[in-house]
Formats: C-alpha cells, structure tokens, sequence
C-alpha cells in the first residue's frame, strides 16, 4: 500500500501536513498520543491513525514495528511531532527529567522511525523522510543565542542524524532522500497565536518537499539536493 505516515498529525503542522496530502488524493497515516483529538483529525481528513506515546521508546519502536507489518513501508515519512522544553530551561537549570522528556520525544523517537520505517524505504531504494527541525537548532545563523536548551540540542541532533544518515545512504543517488526542515515561527499550539507565520505556510516547504520532482543528475539544485536543512524552499547551513 502506498501512504504517507504523518507523526503529528493531529494538530499543527503536522495535521497541515497531512490535510495538504489528503487533498492531493494521497492515503495518510495520522500518529500522535492524545486519542481523542488524533480521532477528530482522523475523521476530518476520512484517514487511519494510530496514537502512541513517543516519549515511550519501547511503545514506539512497537506502533512502528506493527505499523510496517500492516501497511509495509510509506512512501513518505513526515515527523513532525515534538515538544518545546520548558520556557526558563538553561543548561544549568534543567532538570534529569525535563531534558530527558525533550530527548526522548523530539530526537529519541526520531531515530526510532527512521530506524524501523527508514531501513525498508532505503532498501528498497525509495521514498522520503521529511523530519521537522528548527532554526533553534542550528550551529550557526539566527536561534543559537542559548536557553531552551534541551530543545535547542535536541533539534541539533535531529540535524545530525539527518545529515549522518544522508550520507549512509548517498544522498539520494539510490533513490532514499532524507531531509530536514525548518518550518519558522509559525501558528500552532507551540508557536502561540502571535506567531507570524499561519501553519499552512509554517508546513508548506515540507509539504513541496514530500512533492517535489527529484533526479539526482538534475542541474536544478531544488531537484537534486537532497540530506539538508532547508527553509522557505532553500538549503540553510545547520
Ligand atoms: N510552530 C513553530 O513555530 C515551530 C518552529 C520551529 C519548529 N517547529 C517544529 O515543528 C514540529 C511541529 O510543531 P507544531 O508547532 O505543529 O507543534 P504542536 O502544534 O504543539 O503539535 C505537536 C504535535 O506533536 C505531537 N506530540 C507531542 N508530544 C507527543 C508524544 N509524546 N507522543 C506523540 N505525539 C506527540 C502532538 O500530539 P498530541 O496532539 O497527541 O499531543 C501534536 O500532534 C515540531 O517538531 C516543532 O519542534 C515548530
């Protein structure tokens, strides 16, 4: 079966995500931990959804296992599910508990879906994964000014395991391509409502690029490019 699993796929940008996709006619796999609301989500864009805890490995690395079984590999793997850290958590304040919950949730999680539905895909020589990052979590430009700090590492590693992974598998030139994005500060329950981005612009560079033509001979960068960080349709340096 060919689909596209959208982990936050219940609000935000993820469900932008999901909602654009649906429109285009594509199958759509909602997962994320709050039942009641995924159903709504679910019901809203007539899809299957599957809600687990994230911040549970085990729970996790079970819902992706189980969904591989049933569905085989997406097409298209879209991570967009993640917590901000606590508003006043430095490095020096942050508890065992409150790092580890970021941890686990925005990078721990990560890996485990892309280790258990990325290996298929890459074996199989197609597909893509799109992993929601930030601007908070690059190494150089704007958002590296410090605090929010296990949210700002957490997001450095999701850039790293991209590009880690990217070179494990060629960067595209067998067929797997793996991304990350940057959405900017957008409208949803973690931007805030002041944010001045809505969510559908917030979602709108992943969704280009789960839609994207891609030919790794192309001299069009937008075509051929792929193991980055990119934002508003551009490659950002991590
Ligand atoms: N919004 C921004 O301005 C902004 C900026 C930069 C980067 N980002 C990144 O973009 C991604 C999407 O952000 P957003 O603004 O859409 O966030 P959001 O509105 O707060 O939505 C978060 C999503 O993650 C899911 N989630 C949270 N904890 C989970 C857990 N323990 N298990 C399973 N699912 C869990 C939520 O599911 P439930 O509904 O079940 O809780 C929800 O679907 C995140 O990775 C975020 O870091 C956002």
């Amino acid at each position: 079966m060919s689909y596209t699993l959208v982990t936050g796929g219940s609000r935000g940008l993820g469900f932008e995500c999901a909602k654009a996709l649906r429109a285009l006619g594509r199958t759509v796999v909602l997962v994320a931990k709050d039942e009641s609301r995924l159903k709504g989500a679910a019901a809203e864009l007539d899809c299957e959804y599957r809600s687990v805890d994230l911040e549970d490995l085990g729970a996790a690395r079970e819902t992706f296992t189980e969904i591989l079984e049933r569905l085989g590999p997406p097409e298209t793997l879209i991570l967009a599910h993640g917590v901000m850290s606590e508003k006043f958590a430095k490095t020096l304040r942050t508890t065992n508990e409150e790092w580890r919950r970021v941890m686990a949730i925005n990078l721990d999680s990560v890996f485990c879906a892309v280790n258990i539905l990325g290996k298929p895909m890459a074996d199989a020589r197609s597909g893509r994964v799109i992993i929601f990052s930030a601007c908070l979590g690059r190494m150089s430009g704007p958002g590296t000014a410090g605090g929010l700090a296990p949210y700002r590492v957490s997001k450095a590693g999701v850039n790293a395991l991209v590009r880690n992974l990217a070179h494990e598998t060629s960067h595209g030139a067998r067929g797997f391509l793996i991304d990350a994005v940057c959405p900017n500060h957008s409208r949803t329950d973690m931007g805030g409502p002041d944010a001045p981005l809505s969510a559908a612009e917030g979602a709108s560079t992943a969704i280009w690029l789960a839609t994207r033509a891609f030919d790794a001979s192309s001299s069009d960068d937008q075509e051929r490019l792929t193991g980055l960080l990119w934002e508003e349709r551009q490659v950002v340096p991590w």
